[in-house]
């Protein structure tokens, strides 16, 4: 459906701009808050507590920090929330169209859960919003006035989330309904909270009242919370390109791993903005990475090391017929000229598999994906088998020299 396609372009599009606008305001402002100065005197007695110089694009900028407010409401004042609202909205508007419209070849892994439609998407809605509603009540109890316990608790979630979500949907599914609760937790906490304190405070300030430090308290911890959550959102929402993430055995061991290593990498550049230094976190925390990656890609890391143990039970020769009856079975109703399949009408990412010289070029990238990640056929939608799999590996390894 070609029309589908150019609205699914247009509204990832817009959440890409969307969202480089939201996480690029929101780094420099946590930049701007954490590099502040003390100001001169004369500042000071206008309520100035921090002031910072910054040189860009040809020109100077003089940013202050009131400690309450300005004396006189200003004009124009910008508020940086439609950044937060309109990502989600385009993200949430995306994932219906890609995963709930789609859920028969994008949500659904017959192999992890079999399921209809609609409960699924069910299913995912709940996890989003339920979700949403316990870290709501969270941050309205008394657990709130413990900073270090919620994190934990809200780390638990965060892990109960993902192992549930990879229990029910396909990989792919699971990290991006992972990703869509923690976003819909990011825009909660502007819409629920930031945005009615600071409506608050320029109240306060337009009556010439007292600012309560409570209002500016609450969503500081909101703040915080969204802060770290931004390097572990970035990650999910390019984690489809890398299925040897979410297709591993253990895919939601992968996603929490990952999710606590780059909050731990935010911890370094939090620190570093007040002048702390400690190259122990980005030291440990690119160890950790490496050692994940290790861990998910160790041995098989290529077609060409592949090893025969489990391949060849059998010694028997796979020959090139074979190989490509296996492509035109399992592949071609997709990867074609002219794809058959009830959704895939034009091959996706360009591959197609229709001759022998298609096979032959492509076979690293056809092994890979249909041996190793096994991400291929696409939720093995044309049912292959362990042992037609293991086939391609062998034929493949036949071939080196
Ligand atoms: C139901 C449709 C379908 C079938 C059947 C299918 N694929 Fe795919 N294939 C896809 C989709 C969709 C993608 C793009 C995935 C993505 O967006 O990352 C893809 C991507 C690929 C890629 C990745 C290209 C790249 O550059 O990353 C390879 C290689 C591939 N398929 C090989 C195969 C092989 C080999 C088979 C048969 C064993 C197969 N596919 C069967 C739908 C299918």
């Amino acid at each position: 459906m070609p029309w589908f396609d150019w609205l699914s372009l247009f509204v990832r599009w817009f959440h890409v701009i969307a969202g480089v606008a939201w996480i690029g305001a929101s780094f420099y402002f946590i930049w701007l808050d954490n590099s502040l100065e003390s100001p001169p005197e004369w500042k000071k007695q206008k309520g100035i507590k921090g002031d910072l110089w910054a040189v860009h694009g040809g020109g100077f900028y003089e940013v202050a920090k009131y400690a309450y407010g300005p004396e006189k409401m200003p004009e124009n004042l910008h508020w940086f929330k439609w950044e937060a609202y309109t990502t989600w909205l385009s993200g949430f508007a995306l994932l219906i169209l890609v995963y709930y419209l789609g859920a028969s070849a994008y949500l659904i892994d017959p192999s992890v859960m079999p399921m209809e439609s609609g409960q699924a998407i069910g299913l995912g809605l709940a996890l989003v919003f339920g979700g949403l509603v316990l870290y709501e009540l969270a941050c309205r109890s008394p657990l709130s006035q413990y900073p270090v316990v919620f994190a934990c608790c809200l780390a638990v979630m965060i892990c109960l989330a993902t192992y549930l979500a990879c229990h029910w949907f396909s990989g792919r599914g699971a990290y991006i309904h992972v990703g869509a609760l923690i976003g819909t937790i990011m825009a909660g906490n502007v819409l629920f909270n930031i945005m009615p304190a600071q409506r608050k405070m320029v109240a306060a300030v337009a009556n010439k009242q007292d600012i309560n430090p409570a209002w500016g308290e609450g969503a500081k911890l909101r703040s915080v919370h969204n802060n770290y959550f931004t390097l572990p959102l970035l990650f999910i929402m390019i984690s489809n390109h890398y299925p040897m993430t979410y297709q591993h055995e253990w895919n939601w061991l992968v996603l929490i791993l990952i999710i606590a290593i780059s909050a731990w990498i935010r911890h370094f550049f939090n620190l570093r903005h007040h002048g702390i230094v400690k190259p122990g976190i980005l030291v440990s925390g690119a160890a950790a990475m490496l050692a994940l990656s290790i861990w998910v890609s160790w041995p098989d890391a290529s077609p060409a090391s592949l090893n025969t143990q489990e391949s060849t039970k059998a010694n028997t020769e796979v020959d090139d017929q074979t190989v490509m009856q296996l492509v035109e079975t399992h592949c071609q109703s997709c990867h074609s000229r002219s794809p058959t399949d009830d959704i895939f009408k034009i091959a996706p990412l360009g591959v197609v598999l229709d001759g022998w010289e298609d096979v032959e070029r492509l076979a690293p990238q056809i092994v890979q994906r249909a041996a190793i990640t096994k991400d291929m056929p696409f939720m093995n939608k044309t049912n292959m088998t362990e042992d037609e799999r293991n086939q391609l590996a062998q034929w493949y390894q036949q071939r080196q020299p």
